[in-house]
């Protein structure tokens, strides 16, 4: 069966924008972000206390996250190590991220460590957040293919979940980074991480749609009961540090499905895709998601 609500993820301002060639102005960001939670959006992932140099496109946080404060969402924010952390507690964050890879290669080109040495990194982290009663969610990136080791195995993806788990992680998100995911593979990894012992209630997925998997994908993951999915509105986004990463799962492509599966969101779908014709105006070129464009003429 299916489930009667899912909780959407929105990742457009985070994953959307630090991809983005030319740095959006923080005043788009923060109206961006206001918009977005105008539609009925709860979480809405802001920006990430990250190396600035590392991803100048999000060097901003500190000024756009005190811009949303009055907000009644989640912001969850990207925090990759200690320095990370202080900079988000320092403004107030109540939700954050941490986020390892499946694969040594996508570790070391996103985080400089090994698997092993970034969880040894994330430890003080979720440590500390937990005990301000911060929430914290666990990435996983290249938990099906990655664009240098190729296809991923199950036991690897496991091991790590598991780990982030059991350093204290509240949920994980389940990533498609490079958006190359067909449904079985889904299939077989929540299968696997059911009969590891991790509740599918801990589990979100995120998948990006280079290969137009996204929804399919999505749809097989809330068949063996997820209920948390991230995606981008307008279907933004993609990871600097992963070659042939696309846009995310856009947020107007599930609303649709969810609809018509009978499936509440909350969210108002007109105003959505308001939001993304007018940040694409912004980023000058035309959304890539089918949804947007069938209902928006663009
Ligand atoms: P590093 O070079 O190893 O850093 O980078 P370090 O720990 O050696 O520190 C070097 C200097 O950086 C120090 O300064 C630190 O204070 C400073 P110094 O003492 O030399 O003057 N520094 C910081 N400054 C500000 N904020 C910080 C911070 N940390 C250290 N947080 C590091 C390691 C983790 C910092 C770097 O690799 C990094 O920032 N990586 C972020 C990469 C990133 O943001 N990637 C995109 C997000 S992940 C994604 O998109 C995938 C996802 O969507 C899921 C999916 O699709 O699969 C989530
Ligand atoms: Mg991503």
């Amino acid at each position: 069966g299916l489930p009667a609500r899912v909780r959407i993820h929105e990742v457009g301002a985070r994953d959307g924008l630090q991809n983005e060639k030319a740095t959006v102005p923080t005043a788009v960001k923060a109206e961006f972000v206001r918009r977005l939670a105008g539609t009925g959006l709860t979480t809405i992932e802001a920006t990430s206390f990250v190396h600035p140099k590392w991803v100048p496109q999000l060097a901003d946080a500190e000024d756009l996250y005190p811009q949303l404060s009055d907000l009644p969402v989640s912001l969850p924010v990207l925090v990759p190590n200690e320095r990370g952390l202080d900079r988000a507690l320092a403004l107030g964050a109540r939700r954050v991220a941490v986020f390892a890879s499946a694969t040594e290669s996508f570790a070391k080109a996103n985080l400089n460590r090994t698997v092993d040495e970034s969880l040894a990194m994330f430890e003080p982290v979720v440590t500390r957040a937990k005990g301000e009663d911060v929430h914290v969610r666990g990435y996983l990136s290249m938990c099906f293919g990655d664009p240098w080791e190729g296809p991923v195995p199950v036991p690897q993806v496991v091991r790590v979940c598991r780990a982030l788990l059991d350093l204290g992680c509240d949920e994980l998100s389940l990533g498609d980074t490079i958006g190359v995911a067909t449904p079985g593979q889904v299939t077989a990894l929540l299968t696997a991480l059911t009969e590891a012992g991790v509740p599918v209630s801990a589990l979100g997925v995120h998948f990006h749609d280079t290969y137009g998997q996204a929804l399919a994908n999505t749809l097989a993951a809330l068949q063996q009961g997820v209920t948390t999915v991230d995606s981008s509105a307008g279907g933004l986004g993609g990871c600097p540090f992963a070659k042939s990463a696309t846009g995310n799962l856009a947020t107007e492509d599930l609303v649709w499905m969810l609809r018509g599966l009978g499936i509440d969101t909350g969210v108002d779908l007109g105003r959505l895709v308001a939001t993304s014709v007018w940040m694409a105006a912004h980023l000058g070129r035309p959304s890539p998601s089918r949804t947007v464009r069938a209902l928006s003429h663009q």
